[in-house]
């Protein structure tokens, strides 16, 4: 274990195992959209390993777009804005989008997200999070898949960062108080 850990929430395997559980439930839910197909959307950065191995979970065609957008900067506390820092490239109208997500946190870039990609009129629009703080801020943001939920520590890991360190961990761990 890293150094800078304090304690493993989730474990190389048990990630690996949820994943596939959430790739299979997706590819049970739009069978019947079988010959469009879903476009995955993954928020960089933190979301980017999370949707590289779901992607290998789904049996459907998937598309793989990218946005850019940051609240948190370096710091371990959201600012509160909202950035988008890169738009997808290709066009969603009409599609079945899944939003993919490392964490659900405050809500407020999922918040903003939604509303966004619901404005460019896709056939339907959901969220897969691997992980969801349990606070109430976010109680009402709707999440089709979720990943598990966990605490409310500062976690780092399997693409989740502090100061964009911690994303190569092949686990999920909470990070020392005296690291931030
Ligand atoms: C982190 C995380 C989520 C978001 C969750 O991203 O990856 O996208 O914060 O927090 P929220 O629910 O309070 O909005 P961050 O803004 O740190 O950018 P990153 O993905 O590049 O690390
Ligand atoms: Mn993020
Ligand atoms: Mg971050």
């Amino acid at each position: 274990m890293h150094n800078d850990i304090s304690e493993i929430l989730f474990t190389e395997e048990q990630i690996a195992d949820r994943v596939s559980e959430i790739g299979a439930a997706i590819t049970r839910d739009y069978a019947d959209a079988a010959d469009e197909g879903i476009v995955l959307i993954s928020v960089l950065r933190g979301a980017a390993i999370f949707m590289a191995d779901l992607a290998r979970q789904i049996e459907l065609p998937c598309e793989m777009d990218y946005m850019a957008i940051s609240s948190y900067g370096n710091g371990a506390k959201s600012s509160g804005v909202v950035r988008i820092l890169k738009d997808l490239s290709s066009e969603i109208e009409g599609r079945h989008v899944v939003i993919a997500e490392d964490i659900l946190d405050s809500g407020l870039t999922l918040t903003y997200l939604l509303k966004n990609l619901a404005s460019r009129r896709p056939a339907s629009l959901e969220v897969a999070t691997l992980l969801r703080k349990k606070t109430l801020a976010q109680a009402k943001i709707d999440c089709k898949y979720i990943g598990f939920e966990c605490p409310d520590e500062f976690i780092v890991g399997y693409g989740l960062d502090f100061a964009e360190r911690y994303r190569n961990l092949p686990y999920i761990g909470i990070l020392k108080p005296e690291v931030y």
